[in-house]
């Protein structure tokens, strides 16, 4: 594995995945001008894609700061249990996630790898990630998006918000200086379309579809795992 200059948590080290333990401190300042004040609307489509006004079992990956997961919690039905869950590999997020979470009962957070989920088959309804999924190379991409099938139940639905193929000029920039800035070979790959190829070598194949599109070079993947055959 290439050595990184950034400290990794022990966690972080497991994987070749770019992880962020260093800008847990300042993630959540920094993520609403990487997004150009877009992060909050954009995290509302999402919620609004996942149709939380229902009981629900939901797995945030790569939550970060769980500023979404939080969000996630809050959009629940009140009245019944709620249980969400957030993991990331760098723990420093995990630890500010932690201490944002208040008092959320049944809101946890935990340090594990997407491509390793410490959960059973079938022990979520619904399943998301926003800004994640550039931070992994073309393998994990593909064994993450598998274990993203494996959590769900079935007729549970899945959303990714990520960097994807730009559709106009200014995503082209947007997208294209995200990579320059921070040299991630991860960036280029979305851009030029890894992600949809990964869904396609992985058990979503031919069930994915784009929901939307956002500031010139973000889509909203959605994926439904197929209810299971009755004998
Ligand atoms: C850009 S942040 C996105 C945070 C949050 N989802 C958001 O929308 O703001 C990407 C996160 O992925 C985490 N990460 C990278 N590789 C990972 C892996 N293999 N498993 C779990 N998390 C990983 C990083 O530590 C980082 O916190």
């Amino acid at each position: 594995m290439a050595k990184r200059l950034h400290p990794r948590s022990a966690v972080a080290q497991r994987t070749a995945g770019i992880t962020l333990d260093h800008a847990a401190p300042v993630y959540d300042w920094l993520a609403p001008l990487m997004t150009l004040g877009s992060e909050h609307r954009l995290h509302k489509q999402v919620v609004a894609r996942l149709a939380l006004d229902r009981p629900a079992d939901v797995l945030d990956i790569g939550c970060g700061t769980g500023t979404l997961t939080r969000q996630i919690y809050d959009a629940l039905p009140a009245d019944a249990p709620r249980r969400v869950c957030g993991v990331d590999a760098a723990e420093a997020m995990i630890a500010v996630a932690q201490k944002k979470a208040g008092a959320r009962p049944g809101l946890a957070f935990a340090a594990a790898l997407a491509e390793e989920l410490p959960y059973p088959d079938g022990s979520f309804d619904r399943v998301l990630s926003t800004f994640f999924f550039h931070h992994l190379n073309y393998e994990l991409k593909v064994k993450s998006l598998a274990e993203i099938a494996r959590v769900l139940r079935p007729g549970g639905q899945a959303a990714i918000l990520d960097v994807d193929v730009p559709y106009s000029f200014f995503g082209q920039i947007c997208a294209w200086s995200g990579f320059w800035l921070f040299h991630q070979a991860e960036i280029a790959e979305n851009i030029r379309g890894k992600l949809r190829a990964a869904l396609d070598e992985s058990p979503w194949r031919g069930r994915w579809q784009i929901a939307s599109r956002h500031s010139g070079y973000l889509s909203l993947f959605t994926m439904v795992k197929p209810q299971e055959k009755q004998p």
